[in-house]
């Protein structure tokens, strides 16, 4: 089978954690730091907190923006994207209210999301898609327009769990103005076993962010910490050097496996174009997505993952809308351009592992039909 999914892992990664491992120190220290400093230079910004996953530093991005702005209102959220998104608008005790999707990129819909902002809205979390990133600039004047209007400029939490590597007009995803969250889960482009990357828009936010991440306590007070005051109370959300190690000896890698994932896209881009009950997802000239992998939009969805199967090539809807689940009751809403793709998009293998003959495999198999 040719899986959608694979761990990339570097071969010095094994040496350099277990230097760790032999060191007498296996928790936050210098590993935390140096893969930070690294991951601040990768990104050219050095707002950035390494955290023990994704969905820890969205929780700790809806609870800066929940503290910030008030529980009360609700939070715009796409519901087309991992339950880790949208899990941690709950967990803060805020309420959900539903974006649509776009049928063309299938991020968030951005005439939508003009229409649904009020004074109540708290925040806005909104989902890189496979890796495309949202039109960040038409957001820009989305929010813009909304302040004019209604006197709010609510914060935006952009999920970039499968966005390492992309870019938007040039600049690294958290470049942009808002919180921003990446993912080092075992799966993902650059991964540290298990982890994250939380980046913040300015340095009040990011001095906050670095106490809450653990307890609320400032890890450079030397032996009073413990004594110091804590102003508010944190969580427990912190990277450790063991994983950081692994993070370190990824990124040597990574841009590598990055740039074969864009060109196996750019090879299905040209050769699946033209495949009847197939529809490719959009490509704009300003930005360069990172194709954690490849969605495509097809009119019988369960015959064609049946006959991709067959040809032993795996496929997924990846991520099911969030909507019809019980613990979003309550937030229901009409998503005419959810309800477009929702049984139509699926997943195609598209990153490093895919070798010539894999893809060309693939292009064959689908153009044949289903
Ligand atoms: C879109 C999205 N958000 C969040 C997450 C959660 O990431 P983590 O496993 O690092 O918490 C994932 C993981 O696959 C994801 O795909």
């Amino acid at each position: 089978m040719i899986p959608l999914f694979k761990v990339a892992m570097s071969d010095k990664a094994a040496a350099l954690v277990g230097d760790v491992l032999d060191s007498g120190y296996i928790g936050q220290g210098a590993k935390v730091d140096a893969f930070e400093s690294a991951l601040a230079e990768r990104l050219d910004n050095p707002r950035v907190l390494t955290v023990n996953s994704a969905t820890s530093g969205l929780h700790l991005a809806l609870h800066l923006v929940a503290t910030e702005a008030g529980r009360d209102g609700e939070v715009l959220a796409t519901a087309l994207t991992c339950t880790a998104t949208n899990w941690p608008i709950l967990a803060n005790g805020m309420r959900i209210r539903w974006v649509d999707t776009d049928p063309a990129t299938l991020n968030m819909d951005l005439d939508d999301l003009a229409r649904k902002i009020t004074p109540s809205t708290r925040a806005i979390v909104l989902v890189h898609w496979g890796g495309y990133p949202v039109d960040l600039d038409r957001l820009r004047r989305v929010l813009d327009q909304a302040e004019r209007v209604h006197g709010v400029r609510p914060r935006v939490v952009e999920d970039c769990a499968d966005a390492w590597g992309a870019t938007y007009r040039g600049v690294a995803l958290g470049g942009h103005g808002n919180i921003a969250v990446y993912s080092f889960q075992a799966v993902k482009h650059l991964t540290s076993g298990d982890g994250g990357l939380i980046v913040l828009p300015d340095d009040e936010l990011l001095a906050r962010a670095r106490l809450l991440r653990w307890y609320g306590i400032d890890r450079d007070g030397g032996a009073a910490r413990f004594k110091n005051d804590i102003p508010e109370y944190g969580f427990k959300f912190n990277m450790n050097d063991i994983n950081a190690a692994i993070g370190l000896a990824n990124l040597e890698i990574v841009d590598d496996l990055l740039a074969r994932h864009r060109e196996n896209a750019a090879f299905y881009d040209t050769e699946l174009s033209d495949v009847d009950g197939l529809e490719l997802t959009e490509r704009a000239g300003d930005r360069d997505p990172s194709f954690w992998y490849y969605s495509v939009k097809v009119d019988g969805r369960d015959a064609f993952a049946r006959r991709l199967a067959e040809a032993r090539i795996a496929t997924s809807e990846v991520h099911h809308r969030n909507d019809t689940y019980t613990a979003t009751r309550g937030s229901q809403a009409l998503l005419p351009g959810l309800d477009a793709v929702a049984e139509r998009q699926i997943a195609l293998p598209v990153g490093w592992w895919v070798s010539d003959e894999d893809r060309a495999h693939i292009a064959k198999t689908v153009k044949a039909g289903w």
